[in-house]
């Protein structure tokens, strides 16, 4: 077990579409393996989620952790969640316009609208079924990994390109609008 190199834009493997993880081999030595190597290298990079596809895996795994992330100050704090096989269900119309980032996709953000309300079903790495309705930010947050699984990465789901900028001019000229949104978001 050991922290991963992270594929970065570009990369062929990125756009791959994970395979299922087969029920039966859940706990196994490899998918086991896998599981502490993707929660290794998110908490390496200091990441808010990770996907399989991003150290190269085609299997359809993603961890996600929010917790005092330097990265995201505004994120609302997720546990360490382990999704095997997620499905993603919408469950309203309210979208959200997120500032998203990728370890993936270095030193760029750009705008996404994401859906505010989902219905997460999943397997963890017991086994155990996992069925959460997701509010708020961190909906667009298993969004993002559970897209990563399908080979899409947020740039193809910027709307609008002029939204790009890097992490530097976005804390210049975009962040105070930003959360102030974020802030609207979380207490409605
Ligand atoms: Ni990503």
């Amino acid at each position: 077990m050991a922290v991963q190199r992270i594929l970065q834009v570009g990369h062929p493997l990125l756009r791959v579409r994970a395979e299922e993880v087969p029920s039966e081999t859940i706990g196994s030595e490899e998918i086991e393996a896998l599981v502490d190597e993707l929660i290794e290298t998110m908490r390496a990079a200091k990441g808010a989620g990770l996907a399989a596809t991003q150290i190269g895996v085609a299997k359809r795994v993603c961890v996600i952790e929010v917790a005092d992330n330097p990265r995201y100050p505004y994120k609302p704090p997720i546990p360490l969640t382990v999704l095997i096989n997620p499905v993603i269900t919408v469950m309203g119309p309210e979208r959200f316009a997120n500032y998203e980032g990728c370890l993936s996709v270095p030193n760029i953000r750009g705008i996404v609208r994401r859906p505010t309300r989902i219905r997460v079903t999943a397997l963890d790495r017991a086994g155990a079924e996992l069925d959460q309705v997701v509010e708020g930010l961190s909906a667009g947050t298993f969004q993002h990994e559970v897209d990563h699984l399908d080979g899409t990465l947020f740039l193809d789901r910027v709307e609008d390109s002029r939204t790009l900028c890097t992490w530097e001019t976005f804390e210049e000229f975009h962040r105070a609008e930003f959360i102030e949104r974020v802030k609207e978001l979380e207490e409605s």
